[in-house]
């Protein structure tokens, strides 16, 4: 945990910034997988980390700001959970770790949001994603399930976006501890992979480096030969010669701070020459995002300037054609590149996006694109010093979407389709770090893994 007073005056900006009203915090409970007693692994609630830091199940809390009160509901573990589970030391003791003085019994939380309700007090809440938590809502605050998105308090939501947006040095310094991690599951996958292998064994390796190294996976591994397939999350494939494999995957640490980090390489110790030349479009438009990153540049600027660079390149090899600028301004690169540039991370891989990615990601001078690939977009908005968000272009080959601009003859002007047909079986190349945005640019963040072709090809022997 970070220290006491970290928790402390995240609460008391909370309570500057709310003005008034009872802000309500629902932490996680253990969530049983094939019957209530063999459990999902934990994960605490992000929201409630940042501002209370308790990492266990079973906790809710507010933050009354008219009486200038905070309380941690929950209760203290049973004789007969301290005989299966271990002790834990008292919720009391837990609260002082984080600067809190009062607790209450967690059944005390439903009569204690009623009193407040009939006292006037506004009660703001974040919308909730677990069903036990929707049901809580109902049962307390008497709002029906399918309107407690509608109802969540905006104020709130914008007030905890203001605060997790700007990542602190010490955020910074655990997340570099998470791309650390991240980076040794990258290089052990890109030393280990050999053909023939299942991609699970591959999966199952940097799935273990993270728990080792004391935390879990920041998200589900990606890791396929089927690289098109944007969040593929089956291990089923044998590797063979000839093909690639993406590897989208992240470390995050004990205290649940994210890694996410992409790395495309052979399956063969060396690219091919049809394979490096897409490489080298896709890792030129990742570079120069990269250097172009500093305050106050619109994210969907840098974005729209990785999709022309990408279409430049693939221009050049006979895939694209004529007016670049019409092309992109008209989606014709989605094809290619039908997702955004990235997103904010911190205590999520999408950070906050519990919240609303429009609240996380956009202003109300930037608003988001209903165009296909771009209205994937989850960051848009000008980039502030203390942001941390990814980088991630990619170019990928997916069947099913060239078959269906072919058969509509969708921007024929731009697109050679007789050359792509020649791509069809070639899969999906990306390339993901993870950066810092400092008050005079940028900063990327953990020690640098392998990107160029020379330095992964190194790797593969
Ligand atoms: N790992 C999912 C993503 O890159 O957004
Ligand atoms: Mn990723
Ligand atoms: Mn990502």
């Amino acid at each position: 945990m970070f220290p006491p007073s970290t928790y402390h005056a995240r609460r008391e900006r909370l309570k500057r910034d709310l003005k008034s009203g009872i802000a309500l915090f629902l932490g996680n409970n253990e969530l049983g997988m094939n019957y209530a007693g063999n459990t999902y692994h934990f994960r605490q609630d992000s929201n409630f980390l940042y501002f209370f830091g308790l990492d266990q199940p079973g906790l809710a809390a507010v933050i009354d700001v008219d009486n200038d009160r905070e309380i941690i509901f929950g209760d203290d573990l049973s004789l007969e959970d301290v005989v299966w589970m271990g002790a834990l030391p008292r919720l009391k003791t837990l609260a002082e770790q984080v600067q809190v003085r009062e607790v209450l019994p967690a059944r005390r939380l439903t009569a204690f949001l009623k009193k407040a309700r009939r006292a006037g007090q506004a009660i703001h809440f974040l919308q909730p994603y677990r069903h036990e938590n929707m049901l809580l809502l109902k049962n307390c605050l008497n709002i029906p399930i399918a309107r407690q998105k509608a109802a969540a308090s905006e104020a709130f939501i914008r007030a905890v976006v203001a605060q997790r947006a700007h990542k602190s040095a010490d955020e910074v310094a655990e997340m570099e501890r998470a791309l650390n991690v991240t980076g040794h599951m990258h290089v052990a996958a890109m030393r280990e992979a050999r053909p023939g292998q299942v991609e699970a064994e591959l999966a199952g390796l940097v799935q273990g480096m993270a728990v080792s190294a004391g935390g879990n996976l920041s998200y589900p591994v990606i890791l396929t030969v089927n690289g098109h397939i944007l969040h593929n999350h089956d291990h089923g494939n044998t590797l063979q010669r000839g093909q690639m494999v993406l590897g989208d995957f992240g470390a995050e640490t004990a205290m649940h701070y994210a890694g996410d980090i992409t790395r495309t390489f052979p399956v063969d110790r060396r690219f091919t020459p049809k394979q490096r030349e897409i490489y080298e479009i896709v890792l030129d438009a990742e570079v120069s995002a990269i250097a172009s990153l500093k305050p106050g540049i619109l994210y969907r600027d840098v974005h729209l300037a990785a999709a022309r660079r990408m279409a430049e390149g693939l221009k050049a090899l006979g895939l694209m054609q004529g007016n670049l600028d019409e092309a992109v301004a008209q989606g014709a690169h989605a094809l290619f590149f039908p997702h955004g540039l990235g997103h904010m991370i911190g205590l999520d891989v999408h950070d906050m996006e519990d919240l609303g990615e429009n609240y996380v990601g956009y202003s109300d001078a930037v608003t988001r694109s209903t165009q296909f690939g771009t209205a994937y977009l989850r960051l848009a908005r000008a980039l502030e010093p203390g942001f941390v968000l990814t980088v991630e272009p990619g170019i990928y080959f997916i069947p099913q979407l060239i078959d269906q601009w072919r058969r509509k003859n969708l921007f024929a002007e731009f697109i050679n389709y007789p050359a792509v047909a020649k791509y069809r079986n070639f899969g999906g190349i990306r390339i993901e770090d993870n950066v810092l945005i400092t008050e005079k640019g940028h900063r990327v963040l953990g020690d640098p893994i392998p990107k160029t072709v020379e330095a992964v090809e190194a790797l593969r022997g």
